[in-house]
């Protein structure tokens, strides 16, 4: 198991979007003051969410699109309400925001559970 520490301001996240933390392929969500991290991986094929590189597509600040098949994933718990694997859920990454400062914590970079 291998533990990973990563640090973006909370500013540099699009308030409502979402933007890649380090390169354990994690991404991190925000809305206002608050954020939720998650691996950068789509439950539907297993690969990254986005298409362009730290291009991530929000609804209404609410849920994160993939962009390959559009599956929509809630903000607060990762889980797809809607698109090709309903159900499933990206995996939660655990996150804490200090002083405006966003502290992800991977604990399992190398991607087992
Ligand atoms: S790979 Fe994400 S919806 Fe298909």
């Amino acid at each position: 198991m291998m533990t990973a520490t990563a640090r973006c301001l909370l500013d540099d996240i699009p308030d409502g979007g979402g933007k890649a933390v380090a390169e354990a392929g994690i991404v991190v969500l925000r809305r206002g003051d608050h954020a939720w991290a998650y691996r950068n991986l789509c439950p539907h094929f297993s690969i990254p969410l986005n298409y362009e590189p730290d291009t991530f597509w929000t609804y209404e600040g609410e849920h994160l699109m993939c962009a390959h098949h559009s599956a929509m994933f809630r903000f607060e718990d990762g889980m797809c309400v809607d698109g090709p694997c309903v159900g499933a859920a990206l995996t939660r990454v655990p996150v804490r925001v200090e002083q405006r400062v966003v502290v992800v914590s991977d604990e399992d970079a190398d991607g087992g559970v």
